[in-house]
């Protein structure tokens, strides 16, 4: 999965409890950090609407706030540290409030809640709730078992198909391009990767449910919707009437609904490109040209030790297939450098499948030992200025791909969604068939909308294009 814009995210709260309360100047407020992936950013919407059907509101400000989820991410890094530093800063906070009669609750979500909630809330004391990413349902419950009791309230358990039954239908305000988690959970086990333990096993949502939620966002003005799931390719749902129901089955459905214009998926495994989805990218005009598919490794000897289960050669064979199925797919990538054995060959291998595939897009990272998976006990563990001087080289030739892949797009005529205000006065911003960012000169009206840009200049993260006749354009 890839990384999505950490930080303060105001989510939008918009039911009527809250708003009678708020009204009466009785809601309580809950401010939301969001870290990691989308799905991240997805959950924290849900959990938002968990608390709303509870009476809360968001806010963006902690000070204001008398709950703060940090919705958290153990994919790289040091991610407890991270939480233990934010903690410092909120403590800070409660204590001030407190001080004035008021209480701040402090919960916290996410994965590294799920790995290391308990060693958490032993450590710091001011944690209220510890919430797995499979209990995000019980929150309003959770915290009326914290002010009962005023101890620490710990969930971590993993009844996965519970949680989304559970969830409140969304009632957050969505943006024109939305993220619908349809999967959950891994079973690849890769020997670097935390995700089967602290999203457990793979789970789908049946397609009903999911059918139901993207009518509900395409009558709220979604456009583009973006299948969600760590496996997302692995998903294996119920059908509408009982039916095995694969991604390429859940796709066509969507599909068929008129008000959708866009749709993607993401994160993808390449043993499951199965024909039929690779057929979908060349059979429904819906799914957008773009596609991340994480190779992470160019040895076959380091594709082996991750566990993989894939080779060189069967990434090459599918990135052939999707090109003749959709000759202009545009490829993104996850690539890890410093796995434990890497040689400076194996590295070159991994060079070598960049220059062979041209990414238009990728995520590199260098390797990251997660206590309890099987990797962080390799003896051959790369040094940290192997790995910097690795990565260094990777990024160079991947950002002057993406952006030869970017100048490639300059006189041509690209269908853009617009999805949110310029960060200049006058400007759009949305995105390409491709997932570039484009901007250009139109006014609010727009958002929403599909409009042909001619793209005019490029950079490394953006397009910049004109809509030629935005000014004649009837918006409506
Ligand atoms: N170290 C470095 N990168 C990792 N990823 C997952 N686990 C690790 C780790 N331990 C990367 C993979 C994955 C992406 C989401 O994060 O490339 O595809
Ligand atoms: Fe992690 Fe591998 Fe599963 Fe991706 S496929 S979530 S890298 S274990």
């Amino acid at each position: 999965m890839q990384d999505a814009e950490a930080g303060a995210g105001l989510i939008e709260f918009n039911r009527e409890a809250a708003q009678e309360e708020e009204r009466a100047g009785t809601a309580k407020k809950v401010f939301i950090k969001t870290f990691g992936c989308q799905m991240n950013v997805y959950d924290s919407e849900r959990m938002a609407d968990a608390l709303g059907a509870a009476g809360f509101i968001g806010t963006d400000s902690l000070h204001d706030a008398d709950l703060v989820i940090l919705n958290t991410c153990h994919i790289r890094e040091k991610a407890a540290e991270k939480v233990y530093s934010e903690l410092g800063r909120i403590r800070v906070v409660q204590d001030a409030r407190r001080r004035a009669g008021r209480d701040l609750t402090i919960a916290v979500a996410g994965c590294v809640a799920q790995a290391e909630g308990r060693e958490m809330a032993l450590r710091a004391p001011a944690i209220g709730i510890v919430v797995g990413p499979q209990s995000y349902h019980r929150l309003p419950a959770l915290l009326e078992a914290y002010a009962k009791s005023g101890k620490t309230v710990i969930e971590t358990e993993f009844p996965a198909a519970e949680k989304f039954g559970a969830l409140p239908a969304p009632k957050h305000r969505p943006a024109p391009s939305a993220f619908l988690t349809v999967q959950e959970g891994c079973d690849k086990f890769c020997t670097f990767c935390v995700v089967p333990y602290t999203r457990g096993a793979e789970y789908s949502r049946p397609a009903a449910d999911i059918l139901d939620e993207a009518r509900w966002l395409l009558d709220r003005g979604v456009r583009e919707i973006t299948l969600l799931g760590q496996n997302v390719n692995a998903y294996r749902g119920l059908g509408p009437s009982g039916q095995p129901f694969g991604l390429p089955d859940l796709l066509a459905a969507l599909s068929d609904l008129p008000e959708l214009k866009r749709l993607r998926y993401t994160t993808s495994h390449p043993n499951d490109m199965t024909a039929s989805l690779i057929a979908a990218h060349r059979d429904l005009p819906k799914l957008m040209p773009y596609l991340h598919l994480p190779f992470q490794a160019g040895s076959e000897r380091i594709l082996k030790a991750m566990n993989r289960k894939h080779t060189m050669a069967d990434y090459l064979r599918i990135v052939e297939e999707l090109r003749a199925a959709r000759p202009d797919i545009a490829l993104s990538t996850d690539v890890i450098v410093g796995f434990p054995g890497e040689t400076e060959e194996d590295f070159q291998e991994t060079m070598r499948t960049v220059e062979a595939v041209q990414f238009a897009q990728a995520y590199s990272f260098k390797y990251s030992a997660r206590p309890g998976t099987p990797a962080a006990e390799r003896s051959a563990q790369i040094g940290e200025d192997v790995k910097a001087d690795r990565l260094a080289r990777l990024q160079t030739l991947l950002s002057a791909q993406q952006a030869a892949f970017n100048r490639s797009m300059v006189g041509r005529t690209l269908d853009v969604l617009w999805e949110a205000p310029g960060k200049k006065q006058g400007q759009v911003s949305g995105r390409s068939p491709y997932l570039q960012a484009v901007h250009a000169e139109g006014e609010l009206a727009l958002l929403g909308r599909i409009t042909a840009v001619e793209i005019v200049s490029a950079g490394q993260n953006s397009l910049h294009g004109v809509i030629k006749n935005w000014r004649t354009l009837a918006i409506c």
